[in-house]
């Protein structure tokens, strides 16, 4: 069966059984389940085959069957972030400040991995992250102004708001940094990176990535295949990939 699949092809089925099946089966992710089946799933339900595509859409992105390894435990600290036009490398929090869950995050297709940095290169963890999610494609970016040609100018380009055809994946192998996501109410969220934290953004979000204020991150980039980091700033709307992301989101809010 490809993964993830097509088209589903499923007589109709009472959504509470569904959710009890599959909160049993994958209980980490029973959310995207029961986000995408409120109601009885018909083949004369368009919308229904849509959501269900559309969750499968989401499970391939956190790789269901291999579950285990996706720590909900964070390190990783998460924030509704200010209006300030201030310096992009300061937190940027609100007063008070508004933390967001790593549910929130997952609501919106970012994932989210706690590893140990210091072991990388023989990771047995991250070895099965990779063959999972068939990350084939690695390499190592530093981030500093000693170590990265153009160091200012790639900055700038990092921090436009921006969108990819593909997931982008980064691990935080040494220093730190911030990635900023939208929310589904166009909101900016900060999520504080620093060692061992490692993260995947959908294709289709809108995101941009910035220094703190260490001006170090040293970073692997993952990939599936040949690596394509072609950006498309802010506004890409009318993009294929744009719209099944909002769609993705559409289904979600159903919950
Ligand atoms: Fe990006």
């Amino acid at each position: 069966m490809d993964w993830p699949p097509q088209s589903v092809d499923l007589n109709p089925i009472e959504p509470i059984w569904v959710r009890s099946f599959t909160r049993a089966v994958i209980p980490q992710y029973s959310w995207a389940f029961s986000l995408n089946f409120p109601f009885p799933i018909q083949k004369s339900r368009p919308e229904a085959t849509f959501c269900i595509q559309a969750s499968f859409t989401l499970l391939s992105h956190v790789g269901c069957s291999n579950v285990t390894y996706l720590h909900r435990q964070s390190a990783m600290d998460t924030w509704y972030m200010d209006d300030s036009d201030e310096d992009q490398r300061l937190p940027h929090k609100l007063d008070p400040n508004q933390p967001v869950p790593l549910e929130d995050l997952e609501k919106i297709g970012v994932f989210y991995w706690r590893l140990n940095a210091d072991i990388y290169e023989n990771d047995p963890q991250l070895e099965n992250i990779r063959k999972d999610r068939g990350y084939s494609f690695m390499d190592i970016i530093t981030v500093h102004k000693d170590k990265l040609p153009n160091y200012e100018e790639k900055l700038k380009m990092f921090y436009e708001e921006h969108l990819h055809l593909d997931e982008e994946i980064r691990y935080i192998l040494d220093g730190s940094g911030y990635f900023d996501v939208r929310n589904k109410d166009d909101r900016w969220i900060r999520i504080a990176m620093s060692k061992g934290d490692m993260i995947t953004l959908p294709a289709g979000i809108y995101h941009r990535f910035t220094m703190d204020e260490t001006n170090y991150a040293k970073a692997m980039r993952l990939f599936v295949g040949e690596p394509v980091w072609k950006a498309y700033n802010r506004p890409a709307d009318d993009l294929e990939i744009r719209q099944k992301y909002l769609n993705s989101l559409k289904c979600a809010s159903v919950m």
